[in-house]
């Protein structure tokens, strides 16, 4: 950004605060983590750039995978088998045996928590199909989605929120932390924030960090994510010179409403909905056909988009495809699916009783983000030893890559990874540190820099307005890192970030207040997205092969001998990008499962 002159940060009224744990973000995974830390008799605080119950994860519709086996025989073995194919065997095999095992008590403990899902006639937790999850190592569609109507995330997002008040934790609502506070030993020892309120600034010490910052959804121009989907914790962490995996992964959901972007569950489909081309035709049954419409969500979207390709698009231009509910009838559509049904009806002006919704394929979720260990902590690669962690630094959910979703992420698995990786976070901090510990100071002039930064943003006196660097990167992102992508578009798509990231330098910023300062905020977010949009393309970029999310034309094939590999980045301050390989875990915890060796993916 500028270089121009500024005051000196010492300006700012600076406030310290020190907790056990400081949780930054208050979705689903940050709420589970809090709340676990403070029923252990830590003092927890949750550092949230929006009220709790506003954050993404209430936007979750579906439902969350757990094998409960009320609706139909399951196994929590079926669902281990379904996430690594899902996966496109980028998963760690340890990792997604520890989540799929530990859904079943962990979807339990949100029932106590008074979590109100939808039931069956014997008062079980409902359960409906979802794309990709079988049964028996793939033989038929499975019913494991425990649903809430089709408003699973709102129902789990207030009662975590609700549980959290209840065990203690303190919130601090409307604050943006710009930065981690990081010692010269490389232990994390806390944050910096902004209080969009009243101007603040504050240092908040912990014994530990946990990144629950969401997903990046927003680097792209069309996406299901909400606004504050800006990559914040991940930002961060590159900012603190450690790296981002498998960033390259980013989910299309194949039912996005053309052309809001706005989501239609993959439940609508679990309960029998089904697309068609404008031909009427049920295309899916050509390329996957015994899952059909219930194929995973890389393997529906490519099919939606070849066919949109191959000029069997619907409407004037041929570019959107038609999911049809109408023969569901209304009974079924007032009872399981009320939220899409008005959805549909505010943004594509369609009632879904009588008419198809037309959709499209949309940014959904980011596979990558900050390597974990499944005890959400931190990892700091090293060669010669891949299992040490960053002191002090936890990450859980979206923000995090432990990694359960590999190359491309089964629905329901968010919410699971979510609430799984949140529970264990909390279990970790009360294994390994004690309430109250003494914590010795913060490093001297700890923050500093962050205002310094914060500054640089404040003070930019460019010729650029945010919203157009955003927009240039949105569009960048959204044609060169899209559902197909090809050697020559993703060179092109390399290019263009980096302009853009030079761009950055001539930001301006007119607003100088420090109160609800919108537009500083999304200039802060902006740097934020951009290095996440960057470690984004470069990644992809360098991967020569085809796996999951990432159908690159030119290497239409996966390639395991070179390519079963996780992706590191770090991101520099000019940009640059360095990457680096980490081997795919192929290791289970337990005997009472074991490892599936890659095979061709068919559905
Ligand atoms: O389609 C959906 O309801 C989304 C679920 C998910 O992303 O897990």
């Amino acid at each position: 950004m500028n270089a121009i002159t500024m005051p000196s940060s010492r300006a700012y009224k600076i406030l310290d605060h020190t907790y056990d744990v400081i949780v930054v973000g208050a979705g689903g995974s940050g709420l589970r983590a809090a709340l676990g830390m403070g029923a252990s008799g830590f003092s927890t605080a949750c550092i949230t750039k929006v009220f709790p119950t506003r954050s993404h994860t209430v936007a979750a519709q579906g439902g969350i995978g757990a094998a409960l086996g009320n609706m139909g025989e399951d196994d929590w073995r079926w669902h281990m088998y379904d996430t690594v194919k899902g996966s496109d065997w980028l998963g760690d095999q340890d990792a997604i045996e520890y989540m799929c095992r530990e859904a079943i008590p962990a979807i339990y403990e949100l029932e106590r928590y008074g979590v109100p899902f939808s039931r069956t006639e014997d008062g079980l937790i409902y359960q409906r199909p979802f794309g990709g999850h079988m049964t028996e190592y793939g033989k038929e569609p499975a019913v494991r989605a425990c649903a809430a109507a089709d408003r699973t995330g709102h129902a789990i997002l207030h009662t975590l929120y609700q549980q959290s008040l209840k065990h203690g934790t303190e919130f601090f609502v409307e604050y943006f932390v710009l930065d981690l506070i990081v010692d010269h030993e490389g232990i994390c020892r806390g944050v910096v924030a902004w209080n969009l309120e009243d101007g603040s600034m504050h240092r908040f010490r912990a014994q530990r960090v946990v990144i629950a910052t969401g997903g990046y959804g927003r680097a792209y121009l069309s996406c299901t994510s909400a606004h504050t989907c800006t990559g914040d914790g991940t930002g961060m962490v590159l900012r603190a010179g450690l790296p981002v995996q498998d960033m390259e992964f980013v989910q299309f959901h194949p039912t996005g409403i053309f052309p809001a972007g706005c989501l239609i569950t993959e439940g609508a489909r679990g309960e029998g909905g089904y697309l068609t081309n404008r031909d009427g035709e049920r295309f899916m049954e050509r390329y996957a056909p015994t899952a059909k419409d219930l194929a995973s969500r890389d393997v529906v979207s490519r099919s939606m988009t070849l066919e949109i390709n191959a000029g069997r698009g619907c409407g004037p231009a041929k570019d959107y495809i038609m999911l049809h509910l109408e023969h569901l009838g209304s009974d079924l559509l007032v009872e399981r699916l009320p939220g899409i049904s008005e959805t549909a009806r505010v943004f594509a002006g369609v009632d879904v009783t009588k008419d198809p919704i037309p959709v499209l394929p949309t940014v959904h979720y980011n596979m990558g983000g900050i390597p974990t260990n499944i005890y959400a902590e931190v990892l700091r690669p090293a060669h010669d030893n891949p299992d040490a962690v960053i002191p002090g630094l936890m990450a859980v959910g979206e923000a995090a890559c432990v990694s359960v979703h590999g190359a491309n992420r089964l629905g329901t698995n968010s919410l699971l990874d979510l609430v799984v990786f949140g529970r264990a976070a909390a279990h970790r901090v009360s294994k390994t540190i004690r309430p109250g510990a003494v914590q010795s100071p913060l490093p001297p002039k700890a923050g500093e820099a962050s205002l310094d930064r914060f500054d640089h943003a404040r003070y930019a006196k460019g010729g650029t307005r945010v919203a157009e660097l955003r927009l240039a990167m949105q569009r960048s992102m959204q044609s060169h890192a899209a559902v197909f992508r090809d050697a020559s578009s993703l060179t092109e798509g390399v290019e263009k970030m980096r302009e853009i990231w030079t761009g950055m330098a001539d930001m301006s910023v007119k607003d100088r207040s420090l109160i609800w300062n919108s537009d500083l905020m999304e200039a802060l977010e902006l740097s934020n997205l951009i290095s996440n949009a960057m470690t984004t393309m470069v990644g992809a970029e360098a991967r020569s092969e085809s796996r999951g999310a990432h159908a690159h034309d030119d290497y239409p094939d996966r390639d395991d001998q070179t390519w079963m590999k996780h992706t590191l980045a770090w991101c520099d301050k000019s940009g640059k990008v360095k990457l680096d390989y980490r081997p795919v875990k192929m290791r289970t915890l337990t005997n009472e499962v074991s490892v599936f060796p890659p095979k061709k993916r068919v559905y």
